[in-house]
């Protein structure tokens, strides 16, 4: 029996982008790897499609965790995690990104002394309030290998202590996927069911924005003002549906284009072909930057922030004055053009390969290539 070398792990929607161009990268470089699904994210819009439409493989191992607050899903993967990780015996457990299934694998792994690699490491957004924000601080505590998108990444990891020799900066695994799909993308006019001239995408989905009443019904109005200028298009999250209809705000959806959550290569297309999106999601900040497509992002900070230095992106926060007067404004003068950040150029997998390549004991009986 082969012996695996590194066990991945994906388990929520913005993990399935990253983990894609790392598995294939793994195999091509000679390393076995054998991927597990935590079923944090179960619904075939949010999970299956992804595999089928990014060519995943077949996950080895499903926990089908399924969804609970915090502290059960969180404790539901590790408890899932341990036998599978004792039986698996990887020399290494891969982790990307920063939702509960990543720190819940990642602490599994730290102590039955298994070590960990941490993908898309040392972004911060010094919000605490941000659930993700804890998983990314306590998952680069107990990294042994840290990979980062961004030079700022290492900064932040200096100032809590890690080592720098631990870091490396290969850029952006998520944007590999990017240019890898964009010919296969499904155009606009197709998902949209008609062509439109000009239109904005909005995604929502972030506790901060959609689990309090207020704020998600101000938030919905001023998105009804813009729509009536320029035609948005919404594919609703789950969770956004959800506190939607709880909320008594469906009303506020009536004149805006809803779409159930789509599918990688529809919502790639539907990104390219924007006037300007408008989104609390933090890989869309990333995808907005490599398409050149003007972003407005609704929160009070970013963990990404070159895409603003870099990029097209532009914080607004969530108060509706200040949307509305960002959307104006980028209505009159286009945006800023940005440009592509360093080495994110469809090779970070590659280079996160490599580096693991040389830095794997090897196994008994396999020579060095
Ligand atoms: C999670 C991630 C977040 C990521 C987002 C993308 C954490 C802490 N958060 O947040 O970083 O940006 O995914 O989607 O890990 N649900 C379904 N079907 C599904 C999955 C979820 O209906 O396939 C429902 C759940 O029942 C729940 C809600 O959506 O009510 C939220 O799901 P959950 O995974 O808890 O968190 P997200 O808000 O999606």
């Amino acid at each position: 029996m082969t012996m695996t070398q590194v066990l991945c792990v994906a388990g929520a929607r913005p993990n399935f982008m990253k983990i894609a161009p790392v598995m294939a990268a793994l195999a091509e470089t000679g390393i076995a790897a054998q991927l597990l699904h935590t079923g944090q994210h179960y619904d075939a819009a949010m999970s299956d499609g992804f595999f089928a439409d990014l060519g995943i493989p077949r996950p080895d191992h499903h926990l089908e965790v399924g969804s609970g607050s915090h502290a059960v899903q969180t404790a539901e993967v590790m408890k899932r995690f341990e036998p599978v990780l004792d039986s698996v015996q990887p020399q290494a457990v891969l982790v990307v990104g920063d939702v509960n299934s990543t720190i819940a694998c990642a602490l599994v792994a730290a102590k039955r002394g298994v070590r960990v690699i941490h993908v898309e490491a040392g972004l911060r957004s010094y919000d605490r309030s941000m659930p993700e924000e804890i998983n990314r601080v306590l998952t680069d505590q107990i990294s042994d290998l840290l990979f980062t998108t961004e030079k700022s990444a290492l900064a932040n990891l200096l100032r809590e202590g890690i080592d720098p020799a631990r870091v490396e900066f290969v850029g952006n695994v998520m944007i590999d996927t990017l240019y890898r799909n964009l010919e296969r993308a499904v155009p606009s006019s197709q998902t949209l069911g008609a062509a439109l001239p000009a239109y904005a995408v909005l995604t929502l989905h972030r506790p901060s924005n959609v689990d309090d009443p207020a704020t998600l019904a101000a938030l919905l109005d001023v998105i009804g003002e813009i729509n009536a200028v320029l035609p948005v298009v919404l594919p609703l999250h789950p969770r956004t549906r959800g506190n939607i209809e709880k909320f008594g705000l469906t009303a506020k959806l009536d004149a805006l284009r809803i779409l159930p959550p789509l599918g990688y290569l529809e919502m790639l297309g539907l990104m390219r072909d924007a006037k300007l999106v408008l989104t609390d999601s933090g890989g869309i900040q990333e995808e907005t930057t490599a398409l050149g497509v003007a972003c407005l992002t609704l929160r009070d900070n970013t963990e990404r922030p070159i895409t603003l230095t870099e990029g097209t992106n532009t914080l607004v926060g969530a108060d509706p004055a200040a949307i509305r007067t960002a959307f104006d404004q980028l209505m009159t003068d286009g945006g800023r053009a940005g440009c592509i950040p360093e080495y994110w150029d469809g090779r970070a997998a590659m280079r996160i390969a490599h580096t693991i390549k040389g830095w794997l004991p090897q196994p008994a009986g396999v020579r060095g290539s």
